[in-house]
C-alpha cells in the first residue's frame, strides 16, 4: 500500500526521496510525489509510476536538504495528479504524507467547512492538513502541538510525514496502526514506511509505535506520545542487506523469490534443529510451549497466501498433534462473533506482519483473553510487537507481490510446530519424529531440483498463456496448494481461476470442463492417489487439459494428463512445499508471457494496511 520516505540532514533530498520511493514501489501504488522544503516548499506530483515523477521534475528545481516522498495506493478518491500526496493546507502552513485511512474524515471535513475551509481533493489527507493548520492557526500552538491535537481528533489509521512553513527546520512524524521507521544517520535522519529505503544509509533504526510522534531535526530526535508523553527511543540494528531487496540478475523479484526458496527453508531451519537434526527448539515459543502442547484448540488467522498456509497447517497440527484447528480468513473473524475461550491459542500468518485485517482479528482475540502467536517474516513489524510470542519465518525481504517464498517458509514454520506438539503430546515416537525431522531437511534440495527443471514448465506455460480460466485441483493436504496455485495465477496474469477440492468437482466445477479449460491437478503418489487417478479420468472424458504435478517416475498419470511436471517422492504431509513450486513458476511463466506487470500487479498492494 502507500509508501512514505522522508529525509532531513545536509545533503540533497531528492536522490534519497526518489531512489526511496523505487524501493517503496512493490508496495503497490498508482501515483507518487514529492516536497522539497527549502525556504518555500515545492510539491511535484503525479499520476502513474515513480519513472513518471522523475520525467515531470526534469529541469525543475528540486535543490534542499530536507524533503519528503509518497507513493499513494488509492483509497479516497481516483487515482489522479491531485489526490496524488503531498498536500497542502489552504493557508499553506503545512504539507501532509499520509498513509492509512482517516474514518472520521467527513465529520472533521464539515466542521472545516463551516469554518470556511474548501478543499482541492478527494482525500482524507488533505482534510487532515486542513485541520492540524487550523488548531495552528486558531490556537496559536507551535507546529508539532498542532499535529498532536489534531491526531487526537482523528480516529482512523496514520503513518504520516508534516512540514510547516515556520518550522522549516524540522520535520513531524506520527504513527497509528501505519508503521513508520526513522533511520539514524551521522546528523541526518530518514523515515519510511518499511526499512527498505532506509538500509543503504544505515542500519541504525527506531520503529515508531503507535501513537508516538516524532519531532526530527537534523542533529536530534525527540519522540513523544501524541499526549505529550516523553518516550524512550529504543534503537535497533537492522539485519538487511542491500543485496536482498535488489534483484540479483533476476529478471523479476518473484522468480528471484521462487529461486530463494531452497536458502529461504534452509535460513528458516537455522538454528532451529539439534545439530544431529533430532530435536527441533522453536525459541520463539518457549515461554508459551507448555499452554500450546495442552490447547484445546488452535485457531489460525490470515488472510490470501498466508491463510492457505494455515490450511496447510490445520491439516500438519490435526495429523501430527491431534489438537483441533480451525483456521479463519482474519478479514472474516474480526467481523464476525467468534467464539473465543481463554484457552484457546491463536495463531496468526502474515509475511508483512502489517495487514490491518489480521491485526484487528489478533486485537479481538486478545480481549478475549486468549494467547495470540505471530507466524511473521518482517522483523520489527506491527504483527510481532502485539502478539505474546511467535517465530519469524526468516525468508528474507519478500518484494514481488504475489507471496511465493513466503508461503513456503510459512508452510515450514507450521510443520515443525506440528511436530514438536505431536512430539511433545506423544502421539509421534521418536523414532517418527526423528524421521520427519530427516525428511523435512531433505526439502530446500527436492525444491531445487524442481527449478532446474523449469523448461518444462515454461513451455506449459507458452501453451495455455491465452486460456481464459484455469481450475486447481487437490485432495488433502494438496487443497490448499490448488487455491495458492489458483490465486497466484489471477493475481499477475489477470486468468480467472478456482482452486477446488478434488473431489468436490463433481458437486459443480465439471460443469465448466471443455477442451478450452487447463485442469491443474496436483497428484503426487500418496493415499488418495487411487481416486485423484479417477479424478484425471473425469476430467480428460470431458475433452478438459491435464496439467499434473506427479511423483517423478509416475507412468500411470503421464498416460493420461496432457502435461506432467515431476517432483521429486515426499512424505505427503511435507509435499505442499514441493508442489507449490511448480505452480508459482507456472503463474509466473505465463503472466511474464502475457506482458504482465508481475512484480506489481494491477489493484494490489505488497501490504494491506487498510481494511
Ligand atoms: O503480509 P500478509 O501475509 O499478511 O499478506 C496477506 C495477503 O495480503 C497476501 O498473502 C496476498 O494474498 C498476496 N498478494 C498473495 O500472493
Amino acid at each position: 500500500m502507500c509508501g512514505i520516505v522522508g529525509y532531513i540532514g545536509n545533503k540533497e533530498a531528492y536522490p534519497v526521496l526518489i531512489n526511496g520511493l523505487k524501493r517503496l514501489e512493490y508496495r503497490g501504488y498508482d501515483s507518487a510525489g514529492i516536497a522539497i522544503i527549502n525556504g518555500d516548499t515545492r510539491i511535484y506530483k503525479c499520476k502513474g509510476k515513480v519513472s513518471d515523477l522523475e520525467t515531470f521534475v526534469k529541469n525543475k528545481d528540486v535543490s534542499g536538504s530536507i524533503g519528503m516522498g509518497h507513493t499513494r495506493w488509492a483509497t479516497h478518491g481516483e487515482p489522479n495528479n491531485v489526490n496524488a500526496h503531498p498536500h497542502k493546507s489552504q493557508y499553506g502552513h503545512f504539507v501532509v504524507i499520509h498513509n492509512g485511512i482517516i474514518e472520521n474524515y467527513s465529520r472533521l471535513k464539515t466542521k472545516l467547512e463551516k469554518r470556511g475551509y474548501t478543499f482541492k481533493s478527494q482525500t482524507d489527507t488533505e482534510i487532515l492538513a486542513n485541520l492540524i493548520e487550523y488548531i495552528y492557526l486558531k490556537g496559536k500552538v507551535s507546529g508539532e502541538i498542532a499535529v498532536r491535537l489534531a491526531l487526537t481528533k482523528v480516529i482512523g489509521t496514520y503513518g504520516l510525514i508534516v512540514s510547516c512553513k515556520e518550522e522549516q527546520n524540522q520535520l513531524i512524524a506520527a504513527r497509528n496502526g501505519s508503521p513508520l521507521v526513522v533511520g539514524i544517520g551521522k546528523k541526518e535522519y530518514y523515515i519510511a514506511s518499511d526499512a527498505t529505503p532506509i538500509v543503504e544509509y544505515t542500519n541504525s533504526v527506531i520503529y515508531l509505535n503507535d501513537n508516538d510522534v516524532a519531532i526530527i531535526k537534523k542533529d536530534e530526535l525527540t519522540i513523544k506520545t501524541i499526549h505529550n508523553d516523553k518516550q524512550i527511543p529504543k534503537i535497533q540494528t537492522l539485519d538487511l542487506d542491500i543485496g536482498e531487496i535488489e534483484k540479483g540478475g533476476f529478471d523479476h523479484f518473484m522468480l528471484k523469490e521462487i529461486f530463494e526458496q531452497p536458502k529461504a527453508i534452509l535460513d528458516t531451519f537455522r538454528g532451529r534443529m539439534s545439530a544431529n537434526k533430532t530435536d527441533i527448539y522453536l525459541g520463539g515459543l518457549y515461554n508459551v510451549l507448555p499452554k500450546l502442547v495442552e490447547a484445546k484448540r488452535i485457531i489460525i488467522i490470515g488472510c490470501g497466501t498466508s491463510w492457505h498456509a494455515g490450511l496447510v497447517g490445520e491439516y500438519l497440527i490435526e495429523e501430527y498433534a491431534k489438537i483441533p484447528v480451525e483456521v479463519e480468513y482474519a478479514s472474516e473473524f474480526r467481523y464476525r462473533k467468534p467464539i473465543i475461550y481463554k484457552d484457546d491459542i491463536i495463531i496468526a500468518i502474515s509475511q508483512s506482519g502489517e495487514t490491518a485485517d489480521t491485526l484487528a482479528a489478533i486485537k479481538l482475540a486478545q480481549e478475549s483473553g486468549a494467547i495470540v502467536l505471530g507466524i511473521c517474516n518482517v522483523v520489527g513489524s506491527s504483527i510481532p510487537r502485539l502478539t505474546d510470542a511467535g517465530v519469524y519465518t526468516h525468508a528474507g525481504p519478500e518484494i514481488g507481490v504475489a507471496s511465493t517464498k513466503a508461503f513456503t517458509s510459512q508452510v515450514t514454520i507450521l510443520t515443525m510446530m506440528a511436530m514438536l506438539l505431536g512430539k511433545k503430546r506423544n502421539v509421534l515416537s521418536q523414532e517418527e519424529y526423528k524421521n520427519l525431522i530427516a525428511e523435512l531437511t531433505k526439502t530446500p534440495d527436492k525444491i531445487a531440483l524442481i527449478l532446474k527443471h523449469c523448461e518444462n514448465i515454461k513451455n506449459i506455460a507458452a501453451k495455455y498463456k491465452d486460456a481464459t480460466n484455469f481450475l486447481y485441483l487437490g485432495r488433502g493436504y494438496f487443497f490448499p496448494v490448488a487455491l495458492e496455485g489458483a490465486l497466484k495465477l489471477k493475481e499477475i496474469s489477470y486468468i480467472h481461476a478456482e482452486g477446488y477440492p478434488a473431489a468436490e468437482m463433481k458437486h459443480g466445477p465439471i460443469a465448466l470442463i471443455d477442451e478450452k479449460m487447463p485442469v491443474v491437478v496436483i497428484a503426487t503418489k500418496d493415499k488418495s492417489y487411487e481416486k485423484i487417478v479417477s479424478n484425471i479420468q473425469e476430467i480428460k472424458a470431458r475433452k478438459g487439459v491435464v496439467i499434473a504435478v506427479v511423483t517423478e517416475g509416475d507412468t500411470v498419470i503421464k498416460n493420461l494428463a496432457d502435461h506432467v511436471i515431476e517432483i521429486p517422492d515426499s512424505d505427503q504431509a511435507l509435499a505442499p512445499l514441493l508442489t507449490v513450486v511448480p505452480l508459482q513458476l507456472l503463474s509466473y511463466y505465463i503472466a511474464v508471457m502475457r506482458g504482465c506487470n508481475v512484480d506489481q500487479p494491477r489493484n494490489l498492494a505488497k501490504s494491506v494496511t487498510v481494511e
